[in-house]
């Protein structure tokens, strides 16, 4: 309709687009409206091992982007210094960076590595680039790679090892808080099953502390155990979770459910239960949302987490609150549920028969 036949008188408020709160939603929009600069850039950074380049001295050491550059791309002559420095200044203001002024005559801002972010991106914390939305019958990542994650990170060596990275990055400070007198659950347990515990690397942390664990079942796909390393006390066994789980005192599961359905984790869970004694639990730690939505660094974590989990896995998995998982142990027969905080990403969800 044509502005001169409309019946309506539109009126517009008054609007000062002078005032700070007008600028400041200004700038927020074209924040969020770039926002994937963001991990673009941080994706960059870690598959370039910037930070191993900022370490290679042994120490935090502030460098250009110049200096950066032969450390990290030594045959590439073309390699731009210009641009990986607009990485790194975009990621100073995320607070990954530190930013350091030029010396005199120098003119070139240097930059080292911030305290919280040194054990995070060293081990190389990263995130992956293929967000593109598919169809529902398969997973974005497939629609942008042609195959599944797994297959495809089976065959290409560095994808594989940059998730063997992620995952010991984002778990070993969780397993550092669980182990080190945050959770008091594996008291008492003498037989430990690891359900999805890939190389047996968290039975391991367990074990050592905690001394009553005389037996630690590590149960994996077969083709994972046919690769996991000898560790004293530890029985690797090959099997599949979704037809029955070895039995033990209790079960400890990280990061298994998140990437499944409902009705997988039910039948999961079911497994769990058969598996244990009464009064046996059920120890699974899981990335859990809070219920509101608010602007911390943890919960924009979470749900970040949360798209990356959809990327790769599809509808099938998600980022659950925690209200969603005591209902699914209530399905799968455990009357019991308790979830303790030890940790910003990771909550100790703990079902008990
Ligand atoms: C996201 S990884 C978590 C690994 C480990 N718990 C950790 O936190 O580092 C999920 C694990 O579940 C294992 N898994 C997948 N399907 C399984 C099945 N049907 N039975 C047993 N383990 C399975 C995978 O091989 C993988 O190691």
């Amino acid at each position: 309709m044509s502005p001169e036949k409309s019946t309506t008188a539109v009126v517009q408020p008054e609007i000062d687009e002078t005032s700070d709160a007008r600028n400041e939603a200004r700038l927020k929009i074209m924040e969020l409206a770039n926002m994937i600069s963001i991990p673009m850039a941080l994706n960059a950074v870690v598959r370039l091992k910037v930070a191993a380049a900022i370490w290679s001295s042994g120490a935090n050491t502030p460098l250009t982007a110049a200096e950066i550059i032969p450390l990290i791309l030594p045959n590439n002559p073309d390699a731009d210094a210009d641009n990986l420095a607009r990485l790194l200044r975009l990621l100073t203001t995320y607070g990954v960076f530190s930013e350091h002024p030029p010396m005199a005559g120098d003119g070139r801002r240097r930059y080292s590595l911030t305290e919280h972010h040194q054990d995070a991106l060293v081990r190389a914390w990263t995130l992956v680039d293929h967000a593109v939305v598919g169809p529902t019958s398969k997973t974005p990542f497939e629609v942008a790679n042609g195959e599944p994650a797994y297959d495809y990170y089976g065959k290409n060596d560095e994808m594989n090892e940059l998730m063997q990275r992620a995952m010991a990055g984002v778990s070993v400070p969780f397993m550092k808080a669980i182990v080190g007198g945050g959770y008091d659950g594996f008291d008492g347990v003498g037989r430990l099953v690891d359900v999805g515990g890939s190389a047996g690397d968290c039975l391991k942390m367990i074990m050592s502390k905690y001394s009553c664990i005389k037996e630690g079942i590590n149960f994996e796909l077969p083709e994972v155990v046919a690769q996991a390393p000898q560790i004293p006390g530890v029985t690797h066994v090959g099997g599949d979770m979704f037809k029955s789980i070895p039995s033990g005192d209790a079960i400890f599961m990280k990061w298994v459910l998140t990437t499944w359905s409902d009705d997988e984790i039910k039948l999961i869970m079911k497994n769990c239960y058969e598996a244990l004694p009464a009064g046996g639990k059920l120890i699974a730690c899981e990335p859990v949302l809070p219920d509101t939505s608010d602007d911390s660094h943890r919960t924009r974590a979470l749900l970040s987490g949360d798209i990356f989990v959809m990327t790769i896995y599809g509808a099938k998995g998600r980022h659950r609150m925690e209200e969603e998982y005591r209902q699914l142990g209530i399905s799968a027969g455990f009357p019991h549920f308790r979830a303790v905080h030890i940790d910003y990403f990771f909550t100790v969800l703990e079902f008990q028969k």
